[in-house]
C-alpha cells in the first residue's frame, strides 16, 4: 500500500552481530551521577499518545519530550556541557592545579583563573553548540563555535547569548567540524565535538554518555519495556546512546534510526556495510540532522545493534509538528524532534514496512522528541499562528491509495 509521502527503509543486515563496547558502564555512571547533581536537574516528561497508538494499530506509544531540558530546548544539553566539565577537570589535573575538580568545584569559580585560559570549540547545527556554550559559561571557559551558512540566526543568537563567539565558515556541517578542528590545532584550543573519528573518541564518548540519561529516564518511566524505539540520527550519537540503554534494559527491542532523506548517512552506511559519507549541502528542514558523515563511535554501536534505518522527507515534518502542537496540553516539537514520529507513522501505514519492522497490535513504541522550539521564529512559521487550534487533516495519516 502506498503512503502519502515517500520514504526508504533499510533493514540492517548486521543486526545482532557481536561488537565492541562503545559506552562502558563506568563512564555512564559518572555521567549520570554528575548530571543528576547539576542545579535544576529533573527528568523530562514521557508523554503517552494513546489516540495516535490506536490510529496506527499499536498497543502503546510514548514520546520522551526533551523540549524543557535544562532550559536549553534539547537533549543536547546533557552531552556537550558534561563533556566540557570532564575536559576542564582533566586539563586542571594535567596542569597540576586540581586533581579531580567536580562540576560543582568548577561552577563555584574556585578555578576560574585557570579555566578562563582554556578555550573550548566545536561545530554545530545549533543544539550541540548551545550545550557547549552553556557548559563553557557555567564552568568558566572561553568558547568559540563554528557554524555553516545554513545555521539560522535564531540558533546563532541563542549561542551568542551564552557568551560564545560564533564563526561562520563555508560549506556544510561536516566542513565546519573540520574548521573547528583546524582552529583548535592552530590555537591550542580543545575540541568538544559530538562526532568522533579515528584518533578522536574520548570527548564524544563523554557526550554520548550524557545522552544516555535521556534513554534511561524514558525506560525508568515506561509502564512496560518498549518493543520498538524510533530515534532520529544526525551523526548517530544519540541513536547509539539509546541503543546501548535498550540493549541493557529492553532486550529484543527494535531500534529504528530515522534520518532526513537528504542527509541519510547512517542508512547509506548500512547499505554500504561501512561508514559512508553523503556530500553536498545536506539541505533539510531537520537542521539538527543535517550531517553527512557518521560518527565512528556511533557507527560501531549502530552497525550491529540498529534493527533498521529509515530516510524520511521534509514535507512530512510540519504536519507532524502540528499533530503534536494540537494536543491538549500541546507538545512543542522542533523540526528535528519529529523525524522518528514521521518514520513511525509512515512505516505503520505501509504493509510491507509494518511487516519488516514487526509493528502490530502488541507493539509498544517509544519515540524521542529530541528538541522543542529551538528556533522559535521558525517553529511559529511551521506550526502556524492557528496551529494549536487548527482542524486541518493530518496529511501523513492520509493514504494516497
Ligand atoms: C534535535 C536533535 N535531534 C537529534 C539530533 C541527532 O543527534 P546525533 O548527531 O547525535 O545523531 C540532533 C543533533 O544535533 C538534534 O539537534
Amino acid at each position: 500500500m502506498a503512503t502519502a509521502h515517500p520514504f526508504r527503509l533499510v533493514r540492517n543486515p548486521r543486526h545482532g552481530t557481536p561488537g565492541v563496547v562503545v559506552l562502558p558502564e563506568g563512564g555512564w555512571r559518572r555521567a549520570r551521577d554528575a548530571i543528576t547533581a547539576w542545579p535544576g536537574y529533573a527528568p523530562t516528561p514521557l508523554v503517552p499518545l494513546p489516540d495516535l497508538a490506536a490510529a496506527l494499530g499499536l498497543a502503546a506509544l510514548h514520546y520522551k519530550d526533551e523540549a524543557g531540558r535544562f532550559g536549553l530546548g534539547s537533549f543536547k544539553a546533557l552531552g556537550g556541557a558534561h563533556a566540557v566539565a570532564r575536559l576542564l577537570s582533566a586539563e586542571l589535573a594535567r596542569q597540576g592545579i586540581a586533581r579531580a575538580a567536580t562540576p560543582q568545584d568548577l561552577e563555584s569559580g574556585r578555578h576560574a583563573a585557570a579555566t578562563a585560559g582554556i578555550t573550548v570549540t566545536c561545530a554545530t547545527d545549533g543544539n550541540h553548540g548551545r550545550s557547549v556554550a552553556w557548559g563553557a559559561r557555567r564552568f568558566g571557559a572561553r568558547c568559540v563555535i563554528f557554524v555553516h551558512p545554513g545555521v539560522t540566526a535564531g540558533r546563532r543568537d541563542a549561542m551568542a547569548a551564552l557568551g560564545a563567539e560564533i564563526r561562520e565558515v563555508p560549506g556544510n556541517y561536516d566542513d565546519s567540524v573540520r574548521a573547528a578542528e583546524a582552529a583548535a590545532r592552530e590555537h591550542g584550543w580543545h575540541v568538544v565535538s559530538d562526532t568522533s573519528w579515528p584518533g578522536y573518541t574520548e570527548v564524544p564518548r563523554d557526550v554520548m554518555q550524557g545522552y544516555r540519561l535521556m534513554a534511561e529516564e524514558a525506560l525508568d518511566a515506561l509502564p512496560a519495556p518498549p518493543t520498538h524505539a524510533f530515534v532520529q540520527g544526525g551523526v548517530g550519537g544519540v541513536a547509539a546512546a539509546v541503543s546501548v540503554a535498550l540493549r541493557a534494559r529492553a532486550k529484543g527491542a527494535r531500534l529504528i534510526v530515522a534520518e532526513p532523506d537528504r542527509a541519510a548517512c547512517l542508512l547509506g552506511s548500512a547499505e554500504a556495510g561501512t561508514p559512508t559519507a553523503v556530500t553536498g549541502d545536506l539541505d533539510t528542514l531537520m537542521a539538527g540532522l543535517a550531517c553527512g558523515e557518521p560518527s565512528l563511535l556511533a557507527w560501531q554501536e549502530l552497525e550491529r545493534a540498529a534493527f533498521a534505518f529509515m530516510a524520511v522527507p521534509d514535507l512530512a515534518v510540519p504536519p507532524a509538528m502540528r499533530l503534536l502542537a494540537r494536543r491538549e496540553p500541546p507538545v512543542v516539537a522542533g523540526e528535528s524532534a519529529v523525524a522518528g514520529l514521521v518514520a513511525l507513522i509512515l512505516a505503520a501505514q505501509d504493509g510491507e514496512a509494518r511487516t519488516t519492522l514487526g509493528l502490530g497490535p502488541e507493539s509498544r513504541v517509544l519515540l524521542f522528541g529530541t528538541e522543542g522550539a529551538t528556533d522559535p521564529a521558525l517553529y511559529a512559521r511551521l506550526v502556524g499562528e492557528a496551529g494549536v487550534d487548527s482542524a486541518e487533516p493530518f496529511p501523513i495519516l492520509t493514504r494516497s491509495s
